[in-house]
Formats: structure tokens, sequence, C-alpha cells
């Protein structure tokens, strides 16, 4: 979805911008611009549709330099793909970019028309621009335009805007995530809607609440002032301190972020019994393990529902809670039947993805607590929940999500662990601490068995289909698997409950259909006859499971063998990292674009 940038400070800010529209690239979009102010005072817009080089072809090779400057990548919305509906927008004095949707466009498209002024371009963004310039001939202060002009627009929106009169960077927001840093050192000051763009760049950061507007300035004493819609000054945000360390943004030696990120899986999950043990985490778990209720509504999106459906497995099993699993989009308007003691359960790699905030909004509006399982610190559903727990991921840059998923999981069990008062039971905590340890061993081991995977999907990747299956927790592995596939190597991917293949899709099985069986201890007879069926229609099998065992052995026609002794509840994860890598080395054989699949978005804002 649509990235914005803003840098003011000494160094090259048309620099500084690109370098973060570039981070930004993984959002998805199909436009790019800049607009900054030049040595000679004049405001300069570039924009075009297409990727960033596009842009950078069109700054060409003059070497711009200014001290502030916005830029912007549009996922189109309002407004088809094209230059003139591209950001920023601008009026010779005035230059913006945004991030949302005005719902009330139109209307005020109209009004803003009546009064004489006239638009470039489709969008809804440029209404605001409208609203702008016509605040802005009343002789009001820049502050002042925008209070009055933010107050009329409906829906979620963040701005970026740039005063050529002033060279002054303004930045709020309503509901749609915005984020600002200040390098201390070098005196740089950022905002973004997104805080990889300032990873490295910053040492501090800040995440405002809805309605505080973020003023990047000269004339301030420290650069970056925070106010209030009546002009005074806020106090409204959350800030935090960092180590600068540009390495985050790199891929380093791995040729994706993807392969990356899944080798980052056995120092994070490390680390994560780490902190919720023995550091910061462990105030929060304690909290948590305070909750008492006798159901769980868990809410959530793509690979953070796959997650929950494991969570779910733990809370039945370990605590015997009732427990719902839904998709945000479908929960946010269905009329869920809310109890005053139930507890809502909201997951998210970004905490920003629009159905689930709004599915967390319900569950607020009803009067329960929430709890968050979340990447990013200070997103919106950090700020909303009544308590989080952080997932410790670091920054997830591929689109399609591998450590946050693990992560994710793992997070649910420790959740599902204090409320069964492991934190009290020093032996019981002993033996996860070990599980866990154990699993970042094993998924060591698995890094080092990746030629194995390779030649796996080296033989399959040129079939039809792939129907993922299994049963019990291993059946949410099958739905992740297919997505991760078909997000990535765009082949036609489905999961599928194991027993429940035979009432319909074993109709599309023949020999150029595979079958990817995930198949534990558990209902392992049962998923062997599943496995039959399957065979019997010459459909091709690939099995992932328990090591050295000859019915496996005998049924498959690629086995991919696991140690999975010890695991017990870890398992389906442990698996699941097996997916991952099958799908990364399908795509590469396929030649897609792995980091940033098509029509895709990391963090998808809109409903
Ligand atoms: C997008 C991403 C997925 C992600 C989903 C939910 O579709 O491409 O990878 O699982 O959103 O995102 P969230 O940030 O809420 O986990």
């Amino acid at each position: 979805m649509c990235g914005i940038v803003g840098h003011f400070g000494p160094q090259n800010s048309v620099e500084i911008v690109l370098e973060g529209l570039k981070r930004l690239e993984y959002r998805g979009y199909d436009s790019a611009g800049v607009s900054f102010i030049d040595e000679k005072e004049n405001l300069n817009v570039f924009k075009k549709s297409g990727k960033l080089q596009n842009l950078k072809d069109h700054l060409g090779e003059v070497n711009f330099t200014a001290r502030s400057c916005i830029g912007h990548t549009r996922w189109a919305t309002h407004g088809e793909v094209n230059d003139e509906n591209s950001h920023p927008h601008s009026n010779n004095e005035i230059a913006l970019v945004h991030n949302g949707i005005i719902e009330n466009a139109t209307y005020l498209r109209k009004q803003l028309q009546d009064q004489g002024f006239k638009f470039q371009s489709e969008t809804d963004s440029e209404v605001f621009l409208g609203l702008l310039a016509v605040s802005r001939k009343k002789g009001l202060s820049f502050k002042e335009t925008i209070i009055e002009s933010f107050v009329q627009i409906e829906g979620n929106s963040a701005f970026v805007i740039l005063d050529s009169q002033t060279s002054d960077i303004f930045a709020f927001k309503r509901g749609a995530p915005l984020v600002a840093g200040i390098n201390e050192i070098s005196s740089e000051v950022l905002v973004s809607s997104d805080p990889y763009a300032l990873a490295g760049m910053v040492n501090k950061i800040y995440f405002p609440e809805d309605n505080v507007i973020c003023h990047l300035s000269a004339s301030n004493k420290n650069l970056l002032n925070f106010y209030e819609m009546d002009g005074t000054t806020s106090t409204r945000y959350l800030s935090k301190m960092l180590a600068i360390d540009a390495a985050v943004s790199e891929k380093g030696d791995f040729e994706h972020f993807m392969l990356k990120e899944i080798h980052e899986q056995p120092e994070l999950i490390r680390s994560l019994t780490q902190y919720y043990f023995d550091g910061e985490g462990l105030e929060s778990l304690k909290r948590i393990s305070k909750i008492e209720t006798s159901k769980i509504h868990i809410s959530a999106c793509g690979t953070a529902f796959y997650a929950g459906l494991l969570i779910r497995d733990f809370f039945e099993r370990f605590n015997r809670i009732n427990c719902t699993v839904e998709l945000a989009s479908e929960f946010r308007y269905r009329n869920p039947i809310i109890d005053s003691k139930d507890l809502g359960l909201f997951i998210s790699q970004s905490g920003e993805t629009a159905d689930t905030l709004a599915a967390h909004t319900l569950c607020k509006n009803e009067g329960i607590k929430t709890i968050s399982i979340v990447n990013t610190e200070g997103s919106t559903l950090y700020r909303e929940a009544t308590d989080n727990l952080l997932i410790r991921a670091g920054i997830e840059v591929g689109v399609a999500s591998t450590k946050a998923f693990t992560q994710q999981v793992l997070t649910g069990r420790l959740f599902s662990a204090a409320l069964e008062g492991v934190l009290n039971n020093e032996e019981e905590k002993k033996k996860l601490v070990n599980k866990y340890a154990l699993l970042a061993e094993r998924v060591d081991e698995l890094l080092l068995k990746i030629d194995e995977i390779k030649e796996v999907a080296e033989k399959i990747y040129n079939y039809n289909g792939f129907f993922f299956t299994g049963r019990g927790a291993y059946y949410p592995v099958a739905l992740e698997g297919a997505l991760k596939l078909k997000e990535i190597a765009y082949v036609h991917a489905e999961g599928y409950a194991a027993g429940e293949l035979k009432h319909g899709p074993i109709a599309l099985i023949d020999h150029r259909m595979v079958n990817v069986a995930i198949i534990g201890p558990e209902l392992f007879e049962k998923t062997i006859s599943n496995i039959s069926e399957i065979k019997t229609r010459k459909g091709i099998i690939v099995t992932i499971g328990e090591e050295n065992n000859s019915e496996l052995e005998n049924i498959s026609d690629y086995y991919i063998q696991l140690n999975l002794k010890g695991l017990d509840e870890l398992r389906p994860t442990y698996i699941n990292i097996v997916n991952q890598l099958l799908s990364y080395y399908i795509a590469k054989l396929k030649g897609t674009d792995i980091d940033k699949p098509r029509n895709l978005a990391k963090s998808v804002t809109v409903e």
C-alpha cells in the first residue's frame, strides 16, 4: 500500500527520501514521486508511474540537493495509474503526499470546484490540497490551515506536507500509520508511514497518536515539535531510543530478504524465551497471566490468521478455554456474540491491517479486554489494545511473511503457558525454555539441509497445481504452506484438511497434481489413508514428516525427513519452515519477484 517519507536536515534530502522510498517498495506500489525545495528556493515536483527507477531516470543526472523533501509510493485506489494521479500533489506553494482514503472526497471535490479550485488529478488526495489552498487564502498560518482542513475530511489518512515558503514539513494522521524519527548527532529528522524507512538513520523514534501534528523545521529548537489540533504543544506520542544500525535494512549475503528472514528464525526463537522469561517481556507476560476469561475471540488476516488457528489449539489443549478464530474481514461485519468477560486477541505483524483494526475496535466497543500479538511496537494495534505481547521478529521486509508467523505462534504458546501458571512453576518453565531451544537447534539443522529441499523443488515446480494437506494442527500449516506458494510462485495451491479432500477436491487429482502431505505422529495412520487416496489417483506425493519411517518411504515420491522428537506442540511450527523453503525455491525456479510479489502489499491499510 502507499508509502510516505519526509526528510529535513543537513544531508541531501532528495537522496534520503529516495532511499526511504526504495525501502518501502516491498509494500507494493505502482507509481512514485518526490517534491523538494531546491537551492534557488523553487518547489519541484517529479513523479512517474511504474517503478521507482522510472522516477530516478526522470530526475536524471541532475544532482538535486535540498534540505527538505517529501516522497511517496502510490498503490492506486482513486484514479488509474498515471503520472498525474501520482503523488506529490502540488499548487506551486504546497506539496503533499497522502496514505489512506478521503471518504467524503466526492462531496468536497464538488465544493472546491465551485470555489474555483482546479484539479489536476482524479485522486481523493488532491482534495486535501484544495482544502489547504482555500484555507491559506484566508491568511491563516500554515498550522491553522492544516487544522481547518483536516477536520473536514472523513476516513483514515496520513499526510506529509511541504510548505514552500518555509521549507517546513508537517505530518499528521488519523487511523493510519505514521512514525517520526530524529538523528541527534547529524540533526536529520524523518517521517514515514513505516519505521523501516527510518531504520539505521535515526536514534530516536516517535509514534504520534491520531490528530497530533509533527512539525519538522529549522526554526524548532529540537527540529521536531509536536502540536495538538488546537495549536498547543502535544505530548501524545510514544518515543523510543534506537541503536543506529544500517545493517537491518540490508540483505547481506542472501539473494532475497525472504531467505534472510527464514534464516533469522533460530536466533529469534532463542531470544524470545529470553525476552519473556528473563527480560523486559516478563512484566507483560505476568500481567497477562492474571487474565480470567472463559472465551477468546481471535481475529487476524492472512498468515497471521493461520497463526491464530495454531494458537487456538494451544488454548484448547493446555487451558481448555473456548476459543474462536476468524478472519478479521468477516468478524467485523458478522455481529458476533461477545460477552463482557470474553477476551479479544488480535494477531498482526504490522499492527496496521485495516480489517484487523476494525475487528479490534468492534471488541473495544463491546467493552471487552483486548490483547495483541504484534511485531510493530507503537503501531495502531499496539497502542489501542488493552495489552500487548510483542513477537520480537525485527523488521520483516519480504512481503510473504515467514519469521513473523513463527514468532506469532511461539508468542501465542507463551501466552497460553502464562495462563496455565507456568511462570510460577520453575520445572514447567524450564521444560518450555528447553523445547524452544530444541526447536531453534532443529531449525539450524534444517537450514544445513537446504539442498534436499531445493532438489524437491526442482522436481515439482512445473506441475499444474498443489494441494497442501494435513490434519489437526498440521491443517493450518497446510493452509499457510499453500498461501506462501501462491503468494510468491504464482501457482495454484490449496490448503486442505486431509480428511476432507474426498468431499470434492479429489476430483482435481491426476498425474499433473502435487500433494504436499504434512504428517506428524498424531493421526498418523488416518493421514496415511488420505495420502493413499491421492496416490491411487496418480497424484505426486511429497511428504514432510518424521524421519526413517518406512510407511512414509513407501508412499512418497519425495520424502522430506525431519527429526520431530521432543518438539511436541511445536512440531507444526517446525514443519512450516520446510514449507517456507519449498515455496522459496519453487518461486526462484519460476523466476518471480520473491520479495515483492505482484499485486500484493505488505501492509494492507485499506479494507
Ligand atoms: C498482507 C501480507 C501478509 C500478511 C497479512 C496480514 O496480506 O501480504 O503477509 O499476513 O497482510 O498482515 P499483518 O500485518 O496484519 O500480519
